[in-house]
């Protein structure tokens, strides 16, 4: 109980001693409904040779200006100069870690086998506290997360996190969950992203089918990607909704829906991270996906 106490309270975070398969299905449930997911040490396998090695950018840290993200259905590293020496280790470090961590999602997670899509992996070695961003950049303001370039027409972003600096926590804020605020806030003020006519979507999603780079969004995803915004600007929003700190100490994985749980990074460096996308039919309680909740509360269709 007292490492627990070190990590963040009960009502936002679970900490994962034992699992059989029964809880599976438990552990879907309660991340959908916006709880953390949080194991002491990382629960699948990660050799200490690839934590040294993403650690040793230390060195050469100056090169790095933002995050490194890893695509492993093209197996495509970004973010880094083409002819960087440690190119080609750093991008078999993230493959490695892509492969064994979907696995364990896979069993873990079992009632989404098959059906989890798998999204794109990061590096993240810049030290988050004082970072200077754009405002709808910053991580260090509350938020639920939404992709500009990538809509999932109802699905939802499913993160896993693992904190590999040997010495300080990785620092969260973490909110209510989307069920909870997303009613309240929208019952008291419009938050309504500019409707688009028909035209432009069907015109976005033949281009999209015919491979140009245009986002074929679905209501769904102009509303999040709003919301994203709009949780940002809104200084009410950071300073008086509810929130809780988690500190997640050196060597600690957790995973949670960062489309249902306003969440900010205050500190830290050196994490890795990889998202996965889960398609409304694999949700065990569709009820509290923010696509059921945002038509409950706008009465409008959102992921046709
Ligand atoms: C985020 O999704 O806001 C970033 C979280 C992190 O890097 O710890
Ligand atoms: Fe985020």
């Amino acid at each position: 109980m007292a490492a627990m106490a070190a990590v963040g309270p009960s009502s936002a975070i679970i900490e994962v001693k034992a699992y059989s398969g029964e809880q599976a299905r438990w552990y879907c449930d309660q991340l959908e409904r916006g709880k953390v997911i949080f194991f002491s040490e990382v629960p699948f396998e990660f050799p200490d040779e690839d934590r040294k090695f993403l650690l040793s950018q230390k060195q050469t840290g100056s090169r790095f200006h933002k995050n490194i993200s890893y695509r492993p259905a093209k197996d495509i590293l970004k973010g880094m100069a083409s002819g960087a020496e440690d190119r080609e280790h750093l991008q078999r470090v993230l493959r490695t870690f892509s492969a064994e961590l979907t696995r364990f999602v896979t069993k873990f997670l079992a009632p989404y086998s098959g059906k989890l899509k798998l999204d794109f992996a990061s590096f993240r070695p810049l030290e988050e506290q004082g970072r200077d961003l754009p405002l709808h950049k910053r991580n260090d303001l509350l938020h639920v997360d939404a992709f500009p370039t990538r809509p999932t027409h109802g699905g939802r972003i499913l993160r896993v996190f693992v904190n590999i600096n040997p010495a300080a926590d990785r620092v969260w804020n973490v909110g209510e969950p989307f069920h909870d605020f997303v009613p309240r806030i929208m019952g008291s003020q419009k938050i309504e992203p500019p409707q688009r006519s028909g035209f432009a979507r069907a015109f976005a999603r033949v281009a999209s089918r015919v491979g140009l780079p245009v986002p074929d969004r679905s209501r769904y995803d102009e509303y999040m990607l709003y919301l994203h915004d709009w949780l940002k600007e809104n200084s009410d929003f950071q300073q008086k909704s509810p929130k809780f700190e988690l500190n997640f100490p050196p060597g600690s994985c957790w995973m949670v829906y960062t489309d249902g749980v306003p969440h900010a990074v205050m500190s830290g460096r050196y994490a890795l991270e990889q998202t996965f996308i889960v398609p409304p039919d694999a949700l065990v309680s569709p009820d509290a996906a923010p696509v059921h909740v945002l038509e409950g509360v706008t009465h409008q269709p959102m992921a046709s």
